[in-house]
């Protein structure tokens, strides 16, 4: 600032504002209102939408081509002094004030033109959408990454036979590769979330101004290609604040962390000592201060527990939103705050998830020996319908039969032919063949099923399903 007309309080600190007030904020106003050390790291995509700002500005005759070659130039020098690790300082009220104060040391008043026609409004939101957009594809590869793990896992899997659960009881075996891909398509549909998340960030709300729309003849589509967004906004009081793509990407990032509780509840389930199906390796774990045989599965927890925070942050936004009157509100500030730490939550939690997954072994010995006679129930009611017999009287039968073995304590297999001749005259000497488990998995081959070739073809649509990738 050498214009000496200007230098007052606010020129003093660095301020885009300021003209109208006589003396300085409080200190107590500052503390509340600077958000630098939330948005900090919105660096990258300020400057790069400076650059882009300045080049509408040329093309708008506000600048000349050798003013806007020298604020790109500056803006080039201030990243190279950011790359280096140039920290903002306290009185830095937000990241967009910072990159002008450092712009304005670099190359002095001509950096006073570039703020020509735009606000903090249009730029943080512009901003924002270029992080987020960033972010998507991030997640998304990290997601990809925990998926890759799953499929390889599920390939070692495919002929151990498991329990599966309903209510959390015994219910009918299946492939335990198809109980790990039961978490892989739930991540894939948290993919296609992304993609659409990343669809709708990639609309450029730079040129609407503080409110009001830009009143310079700069280029919107050149701004668009520029900074490679889709589209423009349609209405600038909207668009300074419009925080849907906020609330997409939060909606995206607690449903991804929701699935990866549940992943996690299952692997922590499955490797208690019950059920020890899961063995976990060790560098994803951690041990007791006091109970020196305990190995626990604290990456899991972690995950299992993180993701109250990304509801909490979802929520936190939509009441942020509600309510608040048309256009810009300084409440808007605080989106930062909930989304940057969704991802930076999800963007550790992932690659711990994927981790612990892919050092954990799967103990087939125990699955199998978790799988009992009296849940091939199921399958021996079916027997008796490819009998002739009517479901409904077949359950029954069935029922009459599990009923005998609860009383006498045993399994389905060790109950005499006889006793399966008095509960229904279809069944034949043939009917310990449908009581293995390799059996009710074998007829499970609709598409979707637990059957080999179902499994197989499930794997392979999974591998297919991870080659599309955000951009
Ligand atoms: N730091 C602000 C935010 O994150 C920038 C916008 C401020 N606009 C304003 N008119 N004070 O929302």
């Amino acid at each position: 600032m050498t214009t000496t007309a200007f230098v007052d309080a606010a020129a003093k600190s660095h301020k885009l504002w300021g003209g109208r007030f006589k003396g300085g904020t409080a200190p107590q106003f500052d503390a509340l209102n600077n958000s630098i050390r939330v948005d900090f790291r919105l660096w990258p995509f300020d400057v790069e939408l400076s650059k882009a700002w300045a080049m509408a500005l040329y093309g708008a005759g506000v600048l000349t081509i050798a003013e806007c070659k020298e604020i790109e130039r500056g803006l080039d020098a201030v990243t190279r002094r950011l790359d280096a690790g140039a920290e903002p300082i306290a009185s830095d009220e937000d990241v967009h004030t910072f990159i002008d104060r450092l712009l304005h040391e670099e190359i002095g008043d001509v950096a006073s033109k570039l703020h020509t026609g735009r606000s903090r409004n249009d730029q943080v939101a512009t901003a924002t959408r270029m992080w987020a957009m960033d972010a998507t594809g991030q997640l998304d590869s990290a997601v990809r990454q925990l998926q890759q793990v799953m499929i390889d896992q599920a390939h070692g899997l495919e002929t151990a036979l498991m329990p599966s659960y309903t209510h959390l009881q015994r219910a009918i075996p299946v492939s335990a590769a198809h109980w790990l891909l039961a978490h892989f398509w739930p991540l894939e549909r948290d993919r296609a979330r992304l993609r659409y998340a990343a669809k709708a960030a990639a609309v450029l709300p730079l040129g609407s101004g503080a409110v009001a729309g830009c009143a310079y003849p700069i280029s919107r589509t050149l701004l668009q290609g520029a900074l490679g967004f889709d589209g423009v906004t349609p209405n600038s009081i909207d668009a300074v604040s419009d925080r849907d793509f906020v609330a997409e990407l939060l909606f995206c990032t607690a449903l991804l962390g929701t699935h990866l509780s549940r992943l996690a509840e299952d692997l922590i389930l499955y490797g208690s000592s019950e059920f020890g199906f899961v063995q976990f390796g060790e560098r994803f774990t951690s041990g007791s201060s006091m109970m020196p045989q305990k190995r626990n599965p604290d990456a899991l927890e972690l995950a299992r527990g993180s993701a109250a925070r990304m509801l909490g942050h979802l929520t936190t936004l939509l009441a942020t939103l509600k309510g608040l009157p048309s256009s810009y509100n300084k409440d808007l500030q605080d989106d930062k705050r909930v989304v940057f730490d969704a991802v930076d939550t999800l963007l550790l939690v992932l690659p711990a998830v994927a981790g612990a997954l892919a050092e954990s072994t799967f103990r087939t010995e125990r699955m199998r020996a978790a799988l009992s006679t009296t849940m091939m129930a199921t399958d021996l009611a079916d027997y008796l319908v490819r009998k002739g017999a009517t479901f409904r009287e077949a359950h029954g039968a069935v029922g009459r039969l599990v009923r005998a073995c609860e009383e006498r304590g045993t399994e389905l297999h060790t109950l005499p032919f006889a006793d399966f001749a008095a509960a229904h005259p279809a069944f034949e000497d043939d009917v310990f063949d449908a009581l293995s488990a390799y059996r009710s998995v074998e007829h499970r081959e609709v598409e979707g099923g637990t059957g080999p070739a179902a499994v197989r073809a499930q794997l392979e649509a999974a591998q297919r399903a991870l080659e599309v990738t955000i951009r």
